[in-house]
């Protein structure tokens, strides 16, 4: 594994947006947290303080929800027409195209992946999201309905208005990418919002903030309280006066968030963890499977909620499929992510560091053996090797739970009916991967696999038009697409006596 070192040149703008503390941004104004507490972002591919950042609790939650109840109800947002939405979601994209390079920069310094990829993949990802859903401003329509009531002629139709005041909580993986999914959709469909963003990389969503008032967004439609979870995060969701919250981030989060939204009961849509199966049969091609598989699993440091972290290959392929696994992972260039030629950069923090440390030593003492890696690069970064685990049975907490890092299981099968019942083995069911050149065998499967998404020779594809989310204890509801407007609205039958 080669490593890269670089020094380079940041953008003006990007040294200069890190200069001052960053505030929060509610009812249109940037303000200091109440308390006047700030808290310190660091950079993981150094462990040095990156930014100062205005720490919203409660306090500054409660104002951020008065705000957006206000613009909700008051102001010029309710009135908006559907075409002056969409044309402020699409003058949003045209100036986060403006500001690509220092989003792309901001990201990686926040949360330590490649710039590389923080160019070609979150950034214009994020605007994309906003271009699809500008689109779908003007097109959330209702039904008219035929009644059969003896009482009566009648006439009924049903309206689909936005739920209201929204509370957004999204993890610190993809955080441009995260803001994009949450807040295109819900300002399509007319909502107010308070996001938080983690606290580990709350400084795209900042950058985002500042660009949602120069695009001309009244104020209070969007609000953003940066802060930690056990604090402006559990007020969000607790919040009396929030309609709907949305979650991107741990099964284990997810569940205090439901807990949460029961006094309201506001409607809760949720997007957790995962242990997603990715399967090689023998008749795959592997010149794509092998990368396609590492990918699925080393991308962003192994930090999606979609990483293909269970690897079956058929016993007849998987030597060759662990070796060249295996092979991809030791042409790494590992290194800051602000360095170009780096494709491998740091984990987001020293607590996901030693957590994916963790579950190495644990893998190690139940009996896996790495092919590849297995340790954690020493230096002042958070840098763990990229490793491949093999030896490992159905029980081991590494082919069980969610580990969040560059670590993949891997495990031969034989026959193909038993594979189905390994794949769904989990109590996860976000995403899952075959590989295979025989189209019925593929959709066969694609029918089987108890997982939101299923992909057929490819991974991690997404599109803002393909609906994502999970089964089982991978969450509730589905973001993107036509399913994400429906998680943003209510529907509201009227019906009038002729
Ligand atoms: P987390 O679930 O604690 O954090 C995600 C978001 O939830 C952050 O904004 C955080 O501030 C907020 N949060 C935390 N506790 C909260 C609470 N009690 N009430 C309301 N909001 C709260 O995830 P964490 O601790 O950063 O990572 C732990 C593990 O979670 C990872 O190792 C990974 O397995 C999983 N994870 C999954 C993600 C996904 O995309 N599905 C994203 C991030 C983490
Ligand atoms: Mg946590």
């Amino acid at each position: 594994m080669a490593t890269t070192t670089a020094p380079v040149q940041l953008d003006r703008n990007v040294t200069e947006f890190l200069r001052q503390p960053r505030k929060m941004l509610i009812g249109g104004k940037w303000v200091d947290a109440v308390s006047g507490k700030t808290f310190e972002t660091c950079n993981p591919a150094t462990g040095d303080a990156l930014a100062r950042v205005a720490e919203g609790d409660a306090a500054d939650i409660d104002l951020a929800v008065k705000a957006a109840r206000r613009a909700f109800e008051d102001g010029p947002w309710p009135n908006m027409s559907p075409a002056e939405r969409c044309r402020l979601l699409w003058k949003l994209s045209d100036l986060m195209d403006q500001h690509k390079e220092e989003f792309a920069e901001l990201e990686t310094l926040d949360n330590g992946k490649p710039v590389f990829f923080s160019r070609i993949v979150d950034v214009p990802q994020a605007i994309e999201m906003f271009r699809y859903y500008s689109g779908w401003a003007t097109k959330v329509e209702g039904t008219t309905v035929p009644i059969s009531s003896p009482l009566g002629k009648f006439f009924a139709y049903t309206l689909r208005e936005p739920v209201g005041v929204v509370g957004q909580i999204i993890p610190w993986n993809f955080p441009l990418i995260m803001a994009s999914w949450k807040l295109a959709p819900a300002l399509a469909a007319g909502c107010t919002v308070v996001l938080k963003p983690a606290e580990q990389t709350p400084l795209t969503a900042l950058l985002l903030g500042e660009l949602i008032m120069e695009a001309g967004f009244p104020d209070g439609v969007v609000n953003i309280v940066p802060g930690f979870g056990e604090t402006a995060g559990a007020a969000l969701a607790g919040h009396p006066d929030v309609d709907k919250i949305a979650f991107t981030g741990s099964t284990e989060v997810g569940k205090l968030i439901v807990k949460a939204a029961t006094g309201n009961l506001k409607k809760v849509s949720l997007e957790l963890g995962g242990k997603s199966p990715n399967i090689v049969f023998a008749d795959a091609d592997l010149s794509t499977a092998i990368p396609g598989s590492a990918s699925a699993i080393f991308f962003n440091q192994g930090q999606c909620c979609t990483a293909g972290s269970r690897l079956f290959a058929h016993k007849s392929v998987f030597d060759k499929v662990i070796a060249g696994v295996a092979d991809e992972a030791r042409k790494f260039r590992i290194g800051p992510g602000i360095d170009p030629s780096t494709n491998q950069g740091p984990v987001v923090s020293k607590e996901q560091l030693d957590r994916i440390c963790s579950y190495l030593e644990s893998g190690k003492r139940e009996g896996a053996k790495a092919v590849v890696g297995g340790n954690k690069i020493l230096g002042n970064g958070y840098f763990v090797e990229p490793t491949v685990l093999v030896d490992v049975k159905p029980q081991m907490k590494v082919v069980r739970e969610e580990i969040f890092g560059p670590v993949v299981t891997a495990i031969p099968f034989d026959d193909p009916e038993e594979i189905v019942k390994f794949a769904n083995d989990t109590v996860y069911g976000l995403a899952s991967a075959v590989w295979t050149r025989d189209i019925s065998k593929a959709h066969k499967m694609a029918a089987k696999l108890r997982a939101g998404t299923v992909w057929i020779n490819c991974y991690n594809v997404f599109d803002p038009a393909l609906p994502f989310g999970g089964f089982k204890q991978s969450g509730w509801g589905r973001e993107m697409g036509y399913d994400a407007i429906e998680l943003y609205t209510e529907v509201k039958s009227v019906c009038a006596q002729l």
